[in-house]
């Protein structure tokens, strides 16, 4: 620190631009006993360079407290603390003492503040405000005791360093610092992934990734020359995603930020020049905002236009807020009488249609149908209020849908079904029909049709259409809430989901006792209920899993609950008794397909074989596009495929991967040695996981159950076959088939080829090349004609 003053000569020296006035009145050795006002020429201390200022900066309608990068005709906040805080008043004052710095609000009863909390002793003796942006509180020994790199609200700077399971959350606005609707997450399993705030961030969610998934633990790195790197540690970095300018330039601030748009950019600022390139975007996370999730609100969909972008309402909506594109969009009219038998439902609603449509919720149902029938299907639906339809699928949806895009590059056209002018209701007079609630869905706790069927008079209801349409909104939005909750919930009973307790499972399985596998999800117990008759169950003790309220967990063992097929592990009940959670699966007496396919004495028979393949691809095919939500299983491998008494392949530890927490995901599934070899490679590439994941998965299954061996064999006579998918390539390729199932005369070539090319399709390394299971299904039976597949691998240009 004795460079001080020939450092201050160098900066000003080095920006003449800048005022020079800052630098003498404020020294970057901020000591005791120095307050900062509100006041405009008392309100920051300033970096030696002037460049970056710690202090009160004006936020609605008072101050906030943080730190800014000041050029000559503004500011840019980089840090703010408590930002979430409601603005300070005028009268507010920060104080440097032994504790940290403090604010002071005098209009609230002296309430103190330590701005910079969490220090370990409190015997902070100074302050300094660096040229890098770094703000920092020391100890008489100059040691740092807490430091503004440590917390970064949006931004790093230069010489910053994100952490592994730290984030950034973008602000609401430029103007507003509070935490907005993005996230930008350093997962610790390497990947640094952007979600939308307040969702339960997974793979499904996330709109950005970079992809270095299984690095294991990295941090993220701004360095003074601009590159921003993802790295291990500062002297063994992984990935580059923007190279700088070599070479440290002392004019040139970056700063990476993940802007209120959602795209995280990194900008340099050059304080030499003053052309109007002084502030340059670098580099940026995504290019088009539309890819960004949760941009435009419920019920609208983002479009964009060479370099801009709009949120539109479906057809049928209009906006809750009109002077705010991205607040969402509601349906303004009330409908009544809606019956799933109707006569003549074309006379009350038809539909407009959407080309190049597509959203990120799941369908309810899935039908594989004609456009014509698709339109009908839907008409006597009172559920269904929209579709996407494609080539003879059709999905139908409910409102409200989030994370609408239209570009021409969707192939999806999405119908919107419209009510009619006649039967619109806000006609006042009217009389209320007498099965007013019936559009509210059957549902036995539903309050809102208990209040509006109390509310009971005409009167009343002229009242409600009377208030503004933010309030109907409200309702609605209310009832949407419901609406999903039902979905969810409101199935316990129709599908008989036993609730069990913990007591009970204990004595079932005699004190946890017989252990008969231990998965991704937790250790799996055999067990007896002899309430039911001596009935075998598996009782699967979840560990890892997230945190979440008993409603939602038992939300999602509904979900799987509903799901019946033959080729499925039955889910029969669950206990959850605080952080306890359990499921119970019925027994699958002839263990794994893995043990029967690599360990049992005599192989499995063609036939045998052939039979596993079918089994497996029809329980995917249920969870794919046939049960009411979609499933995407993330795990598929043999050590989850469960033999029964009868030896039917059934699919288990389906439905699981949303309970794992987000950056356990994959890390906890992909870094577990039986996993490797089945992951599609977009888990590696990125975060955007699809059906097509398990299809990859599927391929490699089906290889290994044809071939009667792993994947990855290290045992094998050439090199060659080390990899099983890369060896059946080679001799597909070559017509030597018969390598790949040595002896066996059992074998139907036909057959086999057949499933060979359907095998190698699913292995496509491009997501798009790989069939969707009904086609797979379809191609296995023989009724799909089956393309020559290319090499499985993408062949990269450099
Ligand atoms: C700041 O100034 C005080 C007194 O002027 C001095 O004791 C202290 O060492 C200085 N701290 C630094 C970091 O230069
Ligand atoms: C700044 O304002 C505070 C409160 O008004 C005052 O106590 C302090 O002395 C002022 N500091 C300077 C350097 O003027
Ligand atoms: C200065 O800061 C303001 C406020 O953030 C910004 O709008 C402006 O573009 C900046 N100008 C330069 C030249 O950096
Ligand atoms: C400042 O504080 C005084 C008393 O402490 C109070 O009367 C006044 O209203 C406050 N001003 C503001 C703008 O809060
Ligand atoms: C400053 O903090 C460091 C680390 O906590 C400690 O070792 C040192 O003794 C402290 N110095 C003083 C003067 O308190
Ligand atoms: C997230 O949820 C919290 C609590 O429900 C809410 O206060 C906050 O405004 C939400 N944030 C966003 C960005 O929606
Ligand atoms: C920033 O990182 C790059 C790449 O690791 C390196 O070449 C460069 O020297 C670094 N710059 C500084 C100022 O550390
Ligand atoms: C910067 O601006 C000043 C006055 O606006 C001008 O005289 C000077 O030539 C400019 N310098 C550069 C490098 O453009
Ligand atoms: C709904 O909004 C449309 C478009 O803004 C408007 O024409 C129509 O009259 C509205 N209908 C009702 C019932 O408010
Ligand atoms: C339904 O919409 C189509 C296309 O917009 C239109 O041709 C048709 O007349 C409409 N039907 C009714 C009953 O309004
Ligand atoms: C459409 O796809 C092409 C080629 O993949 C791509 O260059 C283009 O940016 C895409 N357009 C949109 C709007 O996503
Ligand atoms: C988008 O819509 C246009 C117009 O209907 C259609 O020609 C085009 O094929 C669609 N794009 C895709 C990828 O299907």
């Amino acid at each position: 620190m004795a460079s001080v003053p020939s450092l201050l000569v160098f900066y000003v020296f080095l920006f003449p631009h800048v005022s020079v006035k800052a630098v003498t009145k404020n020294s970057n050795n901020i000591t005791e006993g120095s307050p900062l006002s509100t006041n405009a020429n008392n309100n920051s201390w300033s970096s030696p360079s002037g460049l970056f200022a710690f202090g009160f900066y004006p936020q609605g309608d008072g101050y906030a407290v943080g730190i800014w990068l000041a050029n000559q005709t503004g500011r840019i906040i980089v840090w703010t603390a408590n930002r979430d805080d409601p603005p300070v008043s005028s009268n507010a004052t920060l104080e440097l003492t032994r504790n940290g710095v403090v604010l002071h609000q005098t209009d609230q009863q002296g309430k103190e503040i330590v701005i910079t909390d969490d220090i370990s002793s409190p015997a902070a003796t100074s302050a300094a405000m660096l040229d890098d942006g770094n703000f920092q509180l020391l100890n008489a020994s100059h040691h740092v005791l807490w430091q503004s790199f440590d917390y970064p609200t949006d931004t790093i700077l230069g010489g910053q360093i994100l952490l592994s399971s730290h984030q950034l959350a973008s602000s609401k606005s430029t103007s507003d610092q509070s935490s907005g609707p993005f996230l930008l997450i350093m997962q610790n399993d390497g990947n640094l992934v952007s979600y939308p705030a307040n969702i339960s961030s997974g793979p499904e969610t996330a709109y950005w990734a970079s992809g270095s998934f299984g690095i294991r633990v990295a941090e993220l790195s701004l360095n003074h020359s601009g590159f921003l790197l993802l790295q291990q540690s500062p002297k063994r970095p992984l990935r580059t995603l923007s190279k700088g300018d070599p070479g440290e330039n002392k004019n040139v601030i970056y700063r990476a930020t993940l802007d209120d748009d959602g795209i995280f950019r990194l900008y340099s600022h050059n304080f030499r020049s003053n052309t109007s390139s002084r502030v340059k975007v670098m580099w940026s996370s995504l290019q088009d905002h539309c890819e960004v999730k949760g941009l435009c609100g419920l019920n609208s969909y983002c479009q964009t236009f060479s370099n801009n972008f709009d949120c539109f309402c479906y057809p049928g909506f209009v906006r809750i807020d009109p002077r705010n594109k991205f607040s969402g969009c509601y349906q303004n009219f009330t409908l009544v009488n809606c019956r799933d038998d109707e006569d003549n439902p074309w006379l009350r609603y038809n539909f407009t249609s959407v080309k190049n449509m597509s959203w990120g919720d799941n369908p309810y149902t899935v039908q594989l149908l004609e456009e014509a029938a698709c339109r009908s299907s839907c008409l006597q639906d009172c559920n269904c209020w929209a579709v996407l339809y494609t080539s003879n699928s059709c999905r139908k949806f409910n409102f409200p849908l989030r994370y609408g895009k239209r570009n021409l590059n969707i192939s999806e056209t999405a119908l919107f079904k419209i009510v009619l002018e006649n039967i619109v209701t806000p006609n006042h007079s009217r009389p209320v029909p007498e099965n007013h609630g019936a559009m509210l869905i059957e549902s036995k706790n539903n309050t809102i049709v208990t209040l509006a069927l109390s509310l009971g008079s005409v009167a009343c209801l002229c009242f409600l259409f009377a208030i503004s349409s933010f309030i109907v909104y409200k309702h609605r939005y209310r009832r949407y809430a419901k609406l999903l909750e039902n979905a969810h919930l409101g199935l316990t009973e129709d599908f008989s989901l036993q609730s069990f307790s913990y007591n009970e499972l204990e004595r079932a399985t005699n004190g946890f006792n017989e252990e008969i596998g231990k998965g991704t999800f937790g250790a799996v117990y055999r067990g007896i209920l002899s309430e039911s008759g001596n009935k075998a169950i598996a009782v699967k003790r979840l560990e890892k899993v997230v945190e979440e309220g008993v409603r939602e967990f038992r939300a999602e063992m509904t979900t799987i609950g509903r799901t019946h097929h033959r080729n499925l592990v039955q889910l029969l009940g669950f206990c959850i008794e605080g952080s306890k959670k359990l499921l119970v699966y019925e027994f699958m007496s002839n263990g794994s397909l893995a043990d029967r396919l690599f360990k049992a004495a005599s192989p499995p028979t063609w036939r045998e074989r052939m039979r596993f393949v079918l089994d497996v691809a029809r329980g995917i095919f249920y969870l794919h596009e046939e049960c009411g939500v979609h499933i995407i299983h993330c795990n598929l491998k043999p050590q989850n495929i469960l033999l029964d008494d009868t030896w039917t392949a059934k699919i288990s530890d389906f439905g699981l991967a949303r309970l794992l927490m987000p950056n356990q995901a994959k890390a906890s599934m992909g870094l577990q040695g039986t996993s490797i070899g089945y992951f599609a490679p977009e888990w590696q590439k990125n975060a955007m996981i699809s059906v097509k994941s398990d299809i990859y998965s599927f391929g490699v299954v089906l290889l290994e159950i044809i071939c009667c061996r792993r994947n990855i064999e290290v045992n094998v006579s050439t090199p060659d076959e080390i990899t099983l998918s890369q060896w059946v390539y080679t001799c597909f390729q070559a017509g030597e088939l018969s390598k790949l199932v040595r002896d066996d005369d059992e074998v139907d070539f036909p057959t086999l080829e057949r499933m060979i090319k359907v095998g190698l399709w699913c292995i496509q390394d491009d997501p798009t090349l790989r069939p969707l299971m009904k086609d797979v299904i379809l191609m296995l039976e023989g009724t799909l004609v089956i393309p020559v597949p290319p090499s499985p691998e993408l062949v990269i240009v450099p």
